[in-house]
């Protein structure tokens, strides 16, 4: 911030504040013009987890945040946890990588059972922490079961990361839907504008956003996501986002000393309670699809028949 003041002030320039989240769910808008206010957005990272509704570049809705961990963070702990690391074919992969590869070699992704997260709440929070215990326990039942030495990757790590993956997915997807619904409801997005961005380091993970785009399907959205470089942080969208503020003439200033950096600082104004209010429960879409599309040889197929056969 003070070189970007010492700048501003070498050279006569006004300054830019620049919000980080803002940032990430304007991105999108860069590489695809289409994309008109007001839109839906999802910002899945390592520090943060939000549904908003963006309506202009200095206008959003916070409808839902994470009451806890964020998808990124969750996936590095459990990767950590998992030793993923010591598997060679991982060595060099982020947390979110690793348990994304290691998933899509699952043969049976409901071996485990896990539960979605805040299943009685109609709202669109969200909450990663007890999705995290509910593996940390069948990680240690794992280990106790099989005597494993201090270093020992479980032999159902596969699976285990599929059924993890396949259960942050449901619930991404859950208050999504019920965003999307709260959205329609209340006329917040036009029907020719239906947009759902997903953007931040998570949604680089496919199989995350192919259980989004079953859901956007359904709905009639269209699912945009940045290109994995820009969803990540960057600071092209920092950018961006100047970029967007100068062209509408908003939040440009000159008076350097007003410009501060704020630890923490909300996105947009919250209708959490709104969307609480407007008691909401979806018919949840179904992801089957989604998991059929991870047994992708014959042997797994078949494994996946029977167990289906067994449910
Ligand atoms: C990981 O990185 C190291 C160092 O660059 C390299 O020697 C190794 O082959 C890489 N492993 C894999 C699986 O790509
Ligand atoms: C949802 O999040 C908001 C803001 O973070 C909080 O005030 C509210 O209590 C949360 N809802 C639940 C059920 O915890």
């Amino acid at each position: 911030m003070k070189y970007g003041k010492y700048l501003c002030h070498l050279h006569r320039k006004p300054f830019i504040p620049i919000h980080h989240m803002e940032a990430h769910a304007l991105t999108a808008r860069m590489h695809d013009h289409s994309i008109k206010f007001p839109f839906l957005v999802l910002l899945i990272s390592g520090g943060h987890c939000l549904l908003a509704i963006v309506r202009n570049v200095d206008d959003f809705l916070l409808m839902g945040q994470s009451l806890n961990d964020a998808p990124g963070e969750a996936f590095d702990k459990m990767a950590r946890r998992l030793k993923l690391r010591n598997i060679p074919e991982f060595e060099n992969l982020s947390g979110g990588q690793a348990v994304e590869l290691a998933a899509s070699k699952a043969d049976n992704p409901l071996q485990f059972n896990f539960t979605p997260s805040l299943l009685k709440y109609k709202d669109c929070n969200f909450s990663l922490a007890g999705i995290k215990t509910q593996m940390t326990m069948h990680i240690m039942r794992q280990e106790r079961e099989h005597g494993l030495p201090p270093d020992a990757v479980v032999p159902d790590v596969y699976n285990l990361c599929a059924g993890f993956q396949l259960v942050i997915t449901r619930h991404l997807c859950h208050r999504v839907q019920r965003g999307i619904e709260y959205a329609a409801l209340k006329g917040l997005i036009p029907k020719d504008k239906q947009t759902l961005v997903v953007s931040g380091g998570a949604a680089c993970n496919n199989f995350i956003i192919e259980g989004l785009q079953i859901v956007c399907n359904e709905y009639d959205y269209r699912l945009v996501r940045p290109p994995p470089k820009l969803c990540t942080d960057n600071g092209i969208m920092i950018a961006w986002n100047g970029v967007e503020r100068w062209n509408v003439n908003r939040g440009i200033t000159t008076d350097l000393d007003s410009v501060t950096i704020e630890k923490s600082c909300p996105l947009g104004r919250s209708i959490i309670d709104d969307v609480t209010a407007a008691n909401i429960s979806p018919k949840w879409v179904r992801l089957n699809k989604l998991i059929n599309r991870q047994s992708n040889n014959e042997i797994q197929q078949n494994n996946l028949l029977q167990f289906k056969n067994k449910q």
